[in-house]
């Protein structure tokens, strides 16, 4: 749930629906087919795991042989952990590197993806072990928070910004569990 930075910039949140919240289309809720006009929803889905991918250390890999990576000798039974978390935040790759901000996947990263094709952005991974969900963990991140975002208006409970910061954990827990205010903006019969 990284992507509650959008509750620090609330103008972020507004333009993650794309405008999906005004006029005529305010009256429904946001549909799949919805979804890939959300240029900047899914900017924002990027941002938020290139600032808090699920899994930091990603999973450990074992060198069933001896092999040469990049000039590297790398023996048999070799453990790698690859740190997804330091490459993400690469100040030689990105600007501003441990700020949200989801633009940067609409000008200088527009080209990147999130399939393992970008090898500084691999939140799910890369190559023939790359994490099978992506396609499902995509679809479901873009539509939860589309209709999170378009249903409610999100606000702080005080002044006080967000704790953002991660705990130790596999996963990236919050260290501080969330607490906000969810104000319903749709009409009441959308939400049965
Ligand atoms: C935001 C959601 C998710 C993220 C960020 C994520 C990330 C990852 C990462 C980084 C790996 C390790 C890849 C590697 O070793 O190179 C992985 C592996 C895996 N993921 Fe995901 N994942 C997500 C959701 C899912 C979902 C929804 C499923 C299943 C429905 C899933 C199933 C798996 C499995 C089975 C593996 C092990 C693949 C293997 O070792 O061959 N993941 N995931």
């Amino acid at each position: 749930m990284g992507n509650l930075s959008t509750i620090e910039q609330p103008p972020q949140a507004q333009k993650g629906t794309g405008g999906a919240g005004r006029s005529s289309r305010k009256a429904q809720e946001v549909k799949e087919s919805d979804l890939k006009h959300l240029l900047y929803l899914q900017a924002i889905v990027k941002e938020t795991l290139r600032l808090y991918p699920a899994g930091p250390l990603s999973v450990p890999h074992e060198a069933m042989e001896d092999c040469t990576v990049a000039g590297f000798h790398v023996p048999a039974r070799t453990r790698l952990f690859v740190n997804l978390w330091k490459l993400q935040r690469d100040p030689c790759i990105w600007s501003n590197p441990s700020e949200f901000q989801p633009e940067r996947f609409l000008t200088e990263h527009a080209h990147f993806d999130v399939r393992g094709q970008n090898f500084e952005f691999i939140p799910f991974g890369s190559g023939r072990r790359s994490c099978p969900g992506i396609s499902l963990a995509l679809q479901v991140l873009h539509l939860s928070l589309a209709r999170l975002l378009h249903g409610f208006n999100l606000e702080r409970l005080s002044e006080e910004l967000v704790d953002m910061s991660e705990g130790p954990g596999m996963t990236m827990p919050k260290t501080t569990p969330l607490e906000v205010i969810l104000v319903p903006r749709l009409p009441s019969m959308l939400y049965g």
